[in-house]
């Protein structure tokens, strides 16, 4: 569909088609795969999350009548994904801790933007680009903003989406995957593929971090997406008997 789509737009000989192609192909595999690691890496290295998720899963496991370990397979609906959500908490402290995306948008009118700090006043040409880790950092969002905290998006037994700045309730308060328009169309798909890869990791092996140094983020990528750990991290891991 994409090639139709391109080939309305372009000419064969035109080099943009190619771009648009691996545009699509950096997007789709470039945030996923460092989001996929740090939830590993925490998970590893909080063993009460590790703990939570594992019971989740298990019951999971237990309720649809699957058994786990090797020669059993494992099939988990869509639905039954979405509603694992201490694992989706994990991702999304993940996403809130390690984003650095931005939203980049050009001016196409000129426009007054009203917001509680002031009116700003924006030309017709101008860039905006919009900066969700500073809402994510924000301490009066997020008590303890620093802190992995494993059950921040879980109340009740339920995923949380209820947050206050200065007790007024936040309509945006997540914002890893931009926003408007242009907000990710993959975001869906992406944490169904996490999830999916994270219960089949979890159910058929043990890990193990093997020392104990702390990882930090490495912001060469700052602006671009999800950071990048700063150095490796050994680990061992062996199928569950
Ligand atoms: C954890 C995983 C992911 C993260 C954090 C992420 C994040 C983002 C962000 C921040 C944007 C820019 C949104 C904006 O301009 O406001 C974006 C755009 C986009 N993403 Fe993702 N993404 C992820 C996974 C994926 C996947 C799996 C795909 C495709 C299979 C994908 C495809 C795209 C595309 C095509 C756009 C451009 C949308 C547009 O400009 O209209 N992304 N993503
Ligand atoms: C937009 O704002 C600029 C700067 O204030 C002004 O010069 C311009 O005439 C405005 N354009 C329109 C279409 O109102
Ligand atoms: C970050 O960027 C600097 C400068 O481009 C480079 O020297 C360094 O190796 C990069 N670090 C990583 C971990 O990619």
């Amino acid at each position: 569909m994409r090639q139709e789509i391109l080939e309305k737009y372009y000419t064969p000989e035109e080099l943009e088609k190619g771009a648009h192609h691996l545009g699509f192909l950096w997007a789709s595999v470039a945030n996923t795969i460092p989001s996929m690691f740090w939830t590993m890496y925490y998970l590893l290295r909080h063993p009460e999350a590790m703990a939570a998720v594992h019971d989740e899963i298990d019951h999971l496991l237990q309720s649809t009548g699957q058994k786990k370990g090797s020669g059993f397979s494992i099939h988990l609906t869509r639905e039954q994904l979405d509603n694992l959500v201490y694992l989706e908490s994990c991702i999304f402290e993940v996403l809130r801790l390690c984003s650095s995306s931005c939203s980049f948008r050009f001016v196409e009118e000129n426009l007054t933007i009203n917001s509680e700090s002031g009116a700003y006043c924006v030309r017709k040409g101008d860039a905006v680009i919009i900066f969700p880790a500073a809402l994510h950092k924000d301490p009066e969002v997020f008590e303890a903003p620093e802190k992995f905290k494993y059950d921040r998006f879980v109340e009740h037994g339920e995923k949380k989406t209820v947050f206050y700045k200065r007790g007024k309730k936040l309509k945006y308060y997540l914002m890893p995957f931009g926003c408007g328009a242009s907000k990710c169309p993959g975001r869906f798909f992406s944490l169904i593929e996490m999830k999916g890869l994270l219960v089949a990791l979890l159910t058929y092996f043990d890990f193990e971090i093997i020392d104990d140094k702390p990882v930090g983020l490495n912001y060469n990528r700052s602006l671009l997406g999800i950071l990048h750990p700063d150095s490796d991290v050994s680990f061992r891991y062996k199928v569950k008997s």
